[in-house]
C-alpha cells in the first residue's frame, strides 16, 4: 500500500463571513480555489460571545452544492425555504443538499444569542456533480449520537465518522459522490493509518496542536494536501492532544463557476441561478 505524501501545506486566512463572525477558512484563497470536489472550508471559532452579540448568517440562497455544518460547541438554528427547522447542539452533523435552489438562514439559536457561550464548527462545501446540481434539496441531520466513533487499539486515536469509513466504523450519511470526512482526535503518541482510496483526493486540516501528515508537521490552522497513494498516516510525536480533519473524495473533473452562494458548470447557469433567486423561485423562508 503506497502511502501518501503530503505535497502542499497551506496557511488558513482569517475572513469575515455572514452578519460579521470570523472564519478561519484554508481554502477558497488565491491559488486554490477549490480541492475537487471540495469548494470552501471554514472553521468557526472557537470564539466566546457575550449575551446579545451572537451573530451568525441571515436568510441567504444556496444552488449548485451542498454545505456540511459540522458544530462542536455552541448551538445554532437553521430554518430554510422548504419548511424546514432545527437546533444543531454540540457533536450534530447537517448535510445539505442544495440542489436546485434553497434558501436558509444559519443563526445562534434563541438560548445562545441570550446567554453567550462558545461557538466552534466547520461547514463545508461539496460540489455536485453536474448530473446532480439541480436535484431537489434535501436535509440529512445527525445527532452526535447517531455518528459512528471509534478508537484506535492503542486507545490513543479517536475518530469520528461522518462520511466514509475508519477503524471498521461506517459513515450513516449518504453522499452523492464517493466522500470521506472525518474528524481525528490524537493524544500524544497516537498513530494511525487510515486507507485514503487511490481515486480520491484530499487534504488534512489540522485545528489543534501537530499532527505529523504523511511525515510530515502540520500545525493548528493548516491544511497538508495529500499526494497519490491509498493509505495516510496520522501521527501525534507531541505531548499535547492534536486534532483533525480529514476530507477526501473521488474529484468530478468538471468546470465549475462559482460566484457568491452558487456554483455551476456554466457563467450561463450562474446567471440563470441569480434570475431565479431575484424571481423568488428559490422560495423564501415562512415566518
Ligand atoms: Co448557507
Amino acid at each position: 500500500m503506497k502511502t501518501r505524501d503530503v505535497v502542499r501545506v497551506v496557511q488558513a486566512h482569517r475572513q469575515l463571513e455572514g452578519a460579521g463572525f470570523v472564519v478561519r477558512r484554508p481554502f477558497p484563497a488565491p491559488g486554490l480555489l477549490q480541492v475537487d470536489p471540495f469548494l470552501l472550508v471554514d472553521e468557526m471559532g472557537p470564539f466566546d460571545v457575550a449575551p446579545g452579540e451572537a451573530t451568525g448568517a441571515p436568510d441567504h440562497p444556496h444552488r449548485g452544492f451542498e454545505t456540511v455544518t459540522y458544530l462542536l460547541e455552541g448551538e445554532s438554528g437553521h430554518e430554510d425555504s422548504a419548511g424546514n427547522r432545527g437546533t444543531l447542539r454540540k457533536g450534530d452533523v447537517q448535510w445539505m443538499t442544495a440542489g436546485d435552489g434553497v434558501v436558509h438562514s444559519e443563526m445562534p439559536s434563541e438560548r445562545l444569542q441570550r446567554e453567550g457561550g462558545r461557538m466552534h464548527g466547520f461547514q463545508v462545501w461539496v460540489n455536485l456533480p453536474k448530473k446532480d446540481k439541480r436535484v431537489p434539496p434535501k436535509y440529512q441531520e445527525i445527532p452526535a449520537a447517531r455518528l459512528p466513533k471509534a478508537t484506535s487499539s492503542d486507545g490513543k486515536a479517536h475518530v469520528t465518522v461522518i462520511a466514509g469509513e475508519a477503524l471498521g466504523q461506517r459513515a450513516v450519511i449518504a453522499t452523492h459522490t464517493p466522500i470521506l470526512y472525518q474528524d481525528w482526535s490524537l493524544e500524544a503518541g497516537g498513530r494511525v493509518e487510515q486507507p485514503v482510496p487511490e481515486n480520491f483526493e484530499g487534504f488534512a486540516y489540522v485545528f489543534q496542536g501537530d499532527v505529523q501528515v504523511g511525515g510530515r508537521t502540520v500545525k493548528d490552522g493548516q491544511l497538508a494536501m495529500l499526494g497519490p497513494g491509498e493509505v495516510v498516516t496520522l501521527a501525534n510525536t507531541s505531548s499535547a492532544p492534536a486534532r483533525l480533519l480529514l476530507l477526501a473524495g473521488v474529484p468530478l473533473r468538471e468546470p465549475m463557476v462559482r460566484y457568491g452562494p452558487f456554483v455551476m458548470n456554466t457563467p450561463e447557469e450562474l446567471e440563470q441561478a441569480f434570475l431565479d433567486y431575484q424571481a423568488g423561485k428559490l422560495g423564501q423562508i415562512q415566518r
